[in-house]
């Protein structure tokens, strides 16, 4: 099959016909993979809901080539060959970027002090790049009262951008879905079916897939803020996953457990409630060394050369 060759910000790329442009670009890599809110590589049908990944293309293909009249979902446009894209270099892509921006925060409280996904937040991170200082809304927001959704996981509703990954999750990882987007537009909510309760095997994924800090880790909330924690590999023998996780410690103590995520803050593969939620000793784990953390973020900034020797944990 011969390849597509494709510019991304003046740098080519030979990708597989049926690449979407978010591929094409993840594989180049660095500032030129536009951000992704609700694309995850590891849900199929996942893509097209939030619009940060809008790109520019002025060129169609090698035989069109015509721009496309209008701003396109990277994670949802598959590449032509000959086909040009801009990015990060196209001042119109910016300027919608800093307006899907602005509209994901309109109702969202931004309440990062408080909040357990602060430092290794999405949009957090897309508001730090693309935001503007202040709001300009005065209308009120909407609000919900955070509720339990199974006994694991906190949902608050107020910070949810309705990616629709937890649905994806629940439908492609889980055995039963109990939960789903009810309502439509502006009244569209994440909620379970009366008084159901999302407790099956794989649930937790949905914390990991959570772009923001809707869904939560009941057992990890208020513990501590991520970056006063230091994320280890390690692993276990699990019959229901691979059980290679991430132990997220404070000296010897083991706060959370986690999936082992990529730079693109995807997991590598999902895991189970079991690992997840019911093995916070250490001494069930094999520890295999300090994780590096690749997205840029404040977590980053925890130098283990800086832990006195009894907090340090060896492989
Ligand atoms: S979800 Fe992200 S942006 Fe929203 S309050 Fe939490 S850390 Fe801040
Ligand atoms: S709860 Fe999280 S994962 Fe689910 S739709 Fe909302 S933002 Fe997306
Ligand atoms: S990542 Fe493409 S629309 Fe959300």
């Amino acid at each position: 099959m011969s390849l597509y060759k494709v510019s991304i910000d003046n740098i080519e790329v030979e990708v597989e016909p049926g690449t979407t442009i978010m591929n094409a670009a993840r594989k180049i890599g660095g500032n030129v993979v536009p951000p992704a809110m609700c694309y995850y590589s590891k849900l199929e049908g996942s893509g097209g809901k939030c619009r940060t990944c809008l790109v520019k293309v002025a060129q169609t293909s090698a035989v069109d080539t015509r721009p496309m009249p209008k701003l396109v979902a990277s994670c949802r446009t598959m590449v032509q060959d000959g086909m040009v894209v801009q990015n990060i270099t196209s001042p119109e892509v910016l300027d919608a970027r800093k307006a899907i921006t602005e509209f994901l925060l309109i109702n969202h409280p931004l309440d990062c002090p408080v909040c357990d996904q602060a430092g290794e937040c999405d949009l957090q991170d897309l508001s730090y790049e693309h935001g503007l200082e202040e709001t300009r809304t005065t209308e009120d927001r909407r609000t919900f009262e955070p509720i339990d959704i199974g006994e694991y996981i906190k949902l608050n509703m107020n910070r949810c951008i309705l990616c629709y990954r937890c649905v994806m999750v629940a439908d492609q990882i889980t055995d039963k879905r109990v939960h789903g987007i009810l309502n439509r537009g502006d009244h569209s909510e994440i909620s379970t079916y009366i008084k159901q309760a999302v407790d099956n095997d794989f649930s937790g994924n949905m914390i990991d897939v959570c772009p923001v800090g809707a869904l939560t880790d009941k057992t990890f909330r208020f513990k501590s803020r991520v970056w006063f924690t230091n994320p280890f590999d390690a692993h276990r023998d699990c019959p229901h996953c691979s059980g290679k996780t991430v132990l997220w410690m404070k000296g010897k103590e083991v706060l959370r457990v986690t999936g082992r995520k990529d730079k693109y803050g995807e997991l590598e593969e999902f895991i189970c409630n079991d690992c997840r939620f019911h093995h916070k000793e250490v001494t069930e784990w094999v520890v295999e060394g300090p994780r590096k953390i690749e997205r840029h973020s404040v977590i980053s900034q925890n130098h283990y050369e800086n832990l006195s020797d009894d907090k340090k944990l060896k492989p």
